[in-house]
């Protein structure tokens, strides 16, 4: 069996873990297609992701989800911290369970990088005036956390702790609702890396300064999430490995977050990608170019019970086997790919040899290149 279709188990504190069917799963990708400016996913998004489950993905993650309405990269995002949210998203995991899979939501606050339309092609970047429906931003310190971005405002330290408690909010209802893994998005410039990161983050309290303040944040949101989450679902987290900046968050300054979180507050989980802060960084995109960031954190880690998955123009069937094994990941996940081709996991199967019989989605075998 190639190790893409062996299957694998995400961790968790107490019990057996998480069982995935196979190691392909689904990135977080939002689609900024709510109308209402409610955060209540949509049909769109039961077709969206339940057509990866249908398509033998193990594990679908559910785009960057709000943790309070402030939290959405644009007006048009899914939220969860009303009741409503929570039936909608539901709906879309009792689909991902029918067909097989496990469903994972990332829980995410965009801080500064917040209120913007990223939906519009040209568009001028920058963000949503209040009158168009738009709010005004929150992150680390005072100040844009982009170049054409409004100021956001620095969180006081009570503000801080009622983001924190929106976290561990919208994690009861993830686990109302019936999903099996939440990932909390410490990736791509949004609220939680901008407190990781010595290019936006100057504080000068507790919340700032070494690596134990500007990790103070995280850290406080991954316990109040751990202490809601059921002890047998795991917990897992998005960073950005670097921020492709000499002095800036780097692959080191990772590994030892990751360490912590998973000593002190069960995380079991890690999706490696990068970057999202600009600063000036030159990123070398190019097929597979995290991966030797999630290898070296594969590396690093090994002793934890740890799964890392590995992102980023991980496009080919023979590409995310040869990740897998040679040993630089545990799992990948995959994103534009899979909006090309919903069905790429069980197409993946009959390229990668697995018999016909055993396919991740078998009663749909005709869509698996068969
Ligand atoms: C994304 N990405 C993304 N990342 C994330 O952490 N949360 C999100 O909600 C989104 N939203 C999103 C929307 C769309 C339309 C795309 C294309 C991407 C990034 C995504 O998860 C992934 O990391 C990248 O797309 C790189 O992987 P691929 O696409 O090269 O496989």
């Amino acid at each position: 069996m190639p190790q893409l279709f062996t299957p694998l188990t995400l961790p968790a504190p107490k019990g057996p873990g998480l069982a995935l069917r196979n190691r392909a799963i689904i990135a977080p990708m939002c689609q900024y297609v709510i109308d209402r400016e409610d955060g209540v996913p949509t049909d769109w998004h039961l077709q969206h992701l339940g057509s990866f489950a249908a398509g033998g993905f193990g594990l679908v993650t559910v785009e960057a989800t709000g943790v309070e309405a402030r939290a959405r990269i644009s007006p048009r995002d899914v939220g969860l911290w009303t009741d409503e949210q929570q039936h909608a998203h539901e709906r879309v995991v009792t689909f991902l369970h029918s067909q097989g899979a496990a469903a994972a939501v990332q829980l995410a606050h965009a801080g500064g990088k917040a209120s913007t339309y990223p939906w519009l092609p040209g568009q001028p970047d920058g963000t949503v005036p209040v009158a168009d429906g738009g709010w005004t931003t929150v992150s680390s310190v005072d100040g844009p956390v982009l170049p054409g971005l409004d100021a956001a405002k620095g969180l006081t330290v009570a503000e801080i702790a009622e983001v924190v408690a929106a976290f561990a909010d919208a994690a009861r209802r993830a686990d109302a609702a019936g999903y099996d893994a939440i990932q909390l998005h410490a990736a791509h410039g949004y609220l939680i890396h901008q407190f990781l990161s010595p290019l936006t983050n100057t504080r000068t309290d507790e919340y700032g300064g070494d690596e134990q303040g500007r990790t103070r944040f995280v850290r406080e949101v991954a316990a109040a999430v751990r202490e809601v989450w059921p002890d047998h679902k795991p917990l897992g987290i998005r960073i950005s490995a670097t921020d492709w900046l000499d002095g800036a968050w780097d692959v080191a300054a990772s590994a030892r977050l990751i360490r912590r979180l998973a000593d002190e507050h069960g995380v079991t989980w890690v999706d490696v990608s990068s970057g999202g802060l600009g600063g000036g960084a030159t990123i070398p995109v190019g097929p597979g170019y995290q991966v030797p960031l999630a290898a070296e954190l594969t590396r690093q880690l090994a002793d934890l019970p740890l799964v890392v998955s590995a992102v980023g123009l991980i496009d080919e069937p023979i590409q995310a086997e040869t990740i897998l094994a040679t040993g630089q990941a545990h799992a990948v996940s995959i994103g534009r790919a899979a909006l090309r081709n919903p069905h790429w996991a069980a197409s993946a199967a009959t390229r990668l040899g697995v018999p016909r019989t055993d396919i991740p989605q078998a009663p749909q075998f005709w869509r698996a290149d068969w």
